[in-house]
């Protein structure tokens, strides 16, 4: 291992915390194929009233203080949920090829049945319904369209998806899908992925497909799911597919992944009538540990990195070199026109928020010279999740006011915000309380900014359902539903049914 390789490791481990402060689980959990669920309807999973009594205590604030047009819903994506890896036609994925190396995941586990939801998605649409939501966000699986990337269209996948937003909308609910949520055909990460140029063309035609598919139905769209986190921990840490640790392919990526941020929304702009056309940005307030200079400077540089890459070449700013130097290796990737194709005027930005970030000035990692704060030295365990993130409720206010703050900001949503605790079922039910205190903290926030200006029009929960979270496997537990792996039996959590009551 080379001395870069090592220094690039070690810093970016510290800078993507956010991503990698996760808690090792041992739990191996060999998932058979099982009960088909019984009429699952909303009625199904609901629990008497005195039993959730303890969460009556109501929240300060009403659904109607958000407004009559707030939309409330749940996101998901599709390589978590969906399962059935290797059906109708469907081609490999990096996540699929990434997931079934062992050593990559934490649990030793992978997403080759998931939540199953290929198999049981008008069940599991219908909780949706039952908590009281009215979006259903979800991701297109690329390789389900077109198995080899590009080329020939799986007509089964097509098929596939109208049945899922028939289901959506069947129900009175908005399908809301998002073209990319990290799972790039291993065919294309065989010509190098977002790292080629070409990207961003193989991007544009996967996108002309899905939405001429389905935009007669679909008018509510995001091109993409965070790329400061698959290009981030993908490329340059090397702990998501496709696993590289190389600032080369960093560069390259990042700047193929903005270009396509902004194209495939010119796609969905053409091929979709009345389009709400969106994007999805990671963003985490960061917090200096001190008001000295040193840490300002430590936590400007991570704010670069963490949050504005992506959004400021998106408004016509360029990139962020000013935060931070050595992100000007992007630039040898720039043609001629790009910065100008790197621009688009979206509909709405979708921010998702889970935690902070504090930052002090570290000779330990070279290169930036900063290091994260770790939340335990920060709080007490009881305010740290699953994922080894802290809750920080002030943060979301925080990444909105920024945000909205930059130039041609219209509609904002909150297109992902929850956390993972170690829930149990006992006897039928599952007490997330602190899932529920968080959802009420988060949203006392998010209600604050609308206060003040800032002009959100809906929030969607992650998640629907506990699923494969990614690196981490099926440990975290993020959803508003319970799965039980072994058994694929869901039940609806207290968080869940919180929601049911809030929204009614
Ligand atoms: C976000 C991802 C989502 C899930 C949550 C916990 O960064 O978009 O798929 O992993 O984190």
């Amino acid at each position: 291992m080379s001395y870069s390789y090592v220094s690039c490791l070690l810093l970016f481990t510290s800078l993507f915390s956010p991503y990698l402060n996760r808690l090792n689980a041992t739990t191996a959990m060999n998932r058979r194929d099982m009960i088909k669920m019984a009429a699952l309807g909303a009625g199904a999973m609901l629990i008497p009233n005195e039993a959730y009594s303890y969460f009556l205590d109501k929240p300060a604030f009403t659904k109607a203080d958000f407004g009559p047009n707030f939309k409330w819903g749940v996101a998901t994506a599709a390589y978590q949920i969906e399962g059935a890896y290797q059906e109708d036609g469907k081609g490999v994925s990096i996540w699929d090829t990434f997931s079934n190396k062992k050593k990559n995941i934490k649990t030793g586990e992978n997403g080759n049945v998931a939540c199953d939801f290929y198999h049981r998605y008008p069940e599991d649409i219908a909780m949706i319904k039952a908590m009281n939501m009215q979006v259903n966000r979800f991701s297109i699986a690329w390789t389900r369209i077109l198995p080899n990337g590009t080329g020939e269209v799986n007509q089964k996948g097509i098929d596939f998806y109208h049945k899922i937003i028939d289901r959506t909308l069947e129900l009175g609910l908005e399908p809301w899908i998002t073209c990319y949520h990290w799972d790039l055909p291993q065919a294309l990460q065989d010509k190098g992925g977002w790292a080629n140029r070409e990207s961003v063309e193989w991007f544009n035609n996967f996108v002309d497909i899905i939405t001429k598919a389905y935009g007669d139905k679909v008018k509510n769209w995001m091109v993409l799911n965070e790329p400061m986190a698959f290009i981030g921990v993908g490329y340059l840490l090397g702990m998501h597919a496709p696993g590289y640790m190389s600032f080369k392919k960093f560069y390259a990526a990042t700047h193929h992944a903005a270009l396509a941020q902004a194209e495939g929304a010119r796609v969905i702009r053409a091929n979709v009538k009345d389009a709400n056309v969106g994007t999805t940005f990671s963003c985490s307030a960061i917090t200096p540990k001190t008001n000295a200079p040193k840490h300002i400077k430590a936590a400007a540089k991570m704010d670069a990195l963490l949050n504005r890459l992506f959004i400021e070449p998106a408004v016509g700013m360029g990139y962020p070199l000013d935060g931070w130097s050595k992100l000007k290796g992007i630039l040898k990737h720039v043609k001629e026109g790009d910065m100008e194709k790197l621009k688009f005027q979206y509909d709405f930005i979708g921010i998702q928020n889970y935690t902070r970030v504090m930052v002090k000035h570290s000779l330990w990692p070279p290169i930036i010279w900063a290091n994260q704060v770790k939340p335990k030295k920060l709080v007490g365990p009881e305010d740290i999740t699953d994922m080894g993130w802290e809750v920080y409720p002030e943060g979301i206010h925080q990444v909105l006011k920024k945000f909205a703050a930059y130039p041609g900001i219209d509609k904002i949503y909150v297109t992902e915000n929850g956390a993972a605790f170690p829930d149990t079922v006992e006897a039928g039910q599952v007490h997330d309380t602190k899932r529920i205190q968080f959802f009420k903290d988060y949203l006392a926030q998010v209600l604050r900014a609308k206060k003040e200006g800032v002009n959100i029009q809906g929030y969607f929960v992650w998640t629907l359902m506990d699923n494969f979270e990614w690196a981490e496997g099926y440990m975290p537990r993020f959803g508003l539903v319970h799965v039980d792996f072994e058994t694929q039996k869901r039940t609806m959590k207290d968080s869940g049914l919180w929601f049911k009551e809030f929204l009614k």
